[in-house]
């Protein structure tokens, strides 16, 4: 079984939600599919046939924090998996590692299963281990049985370029050599032409653009 994540960041309506689920519904698969729509869409999918998850959250539950969610009321609205600190979370709203932190363990003491990015930036590709080992250090020796970590070159995102199969491997292996045990997810312009090898080398994909385009992701989500 693989894991199929939808991340529609901004984008979708209410008519395009309720398209969507109509199609997926039908679609019958042995993935573990999951679909992140903006947060104000999660009510519409409490029918949809697979798992909703929320492309982010806060790390407090409530108070005085304008405009946050909190990782309480998403699990309450439905959602069962959690984004944290996908690359433009990071890279345009400033999220730092410590924040990404408190979110994620925020994320699992409310039964939230939380997806954690990691990826570097086009201008650190000659130094790509040492900023994924950043960003995995705070998770180093915690409980990560629930989490599930998603490799996402940041230059990759959007572009159409992807890394070879090897390249992608190699990541991965290193991933599984810092931490013990992960699930590691590719991410980056995964597309129904290139999906299949990818799968080959991973646990599963992180799908942006793809996932917009239902017919495209009824392919991919059948693994
Ligand atoms: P993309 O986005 O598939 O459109 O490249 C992936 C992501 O940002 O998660």
């Amino acid at each position: 079984m693989k894991i199929i994540i939808g991340n529609w960041k901004m984008n979708g309506t209410n008519e395009f939600a309720v398209k969507f689920i109509n199609e997926i519904n039908k679609i019958e698969t042995k993935n573990c599919v999951v679909i992140c729509p903006p947060t104000g869409l999660i009510p519409i999918f409490k029918d949809f046939r697979y798992q909703v998850g929320a492309q982010n959250c806060f790390y407090k539950n409530n108070g005085a924090f304008t405009g946050e969610t909190s990782p309480a009321l998403l699990k309450d609205l439905g959602c069962s998996y959690v984004l944290i600190g996908h690359s433009e979370r990071r890279n345009i709203f400033g999220e730092k590692d410590e924040l990404l932190y408190k979110k994620w363990e925020s994320a699992i003491a409310n039964n939230l299963k939380p997806v954690v990015c990691i990826g570097e930036r086009a201008e650190e590709k000659s130094r790509w281990k040492e900023v994924l080992k950043k960003q995995l250090d705070l998770y180093l020796g915690k409980d990560i049985s629930t989490t599930i970590f998603a490799y996402e070159p940041v230059w990759s995102i959007g572009t159409g370029i992807i890394p070879s199969v090897d390249e992608i491997f190699e990541v991965y292996t290193f991933i599984k050599s810092v931490i013990n045990n992960p699930q590691i997810l590719y991410g980056g312009s995964v597309n129904s032409k290139n999906y299949q090898q990818i799968l080959q080398y991973t646990d599963g994909l992180l799908i942006g653009g793809a996932s917009l385009k239902i017919e495209e992701f009824s392919v991919i989500m059948n693994g």
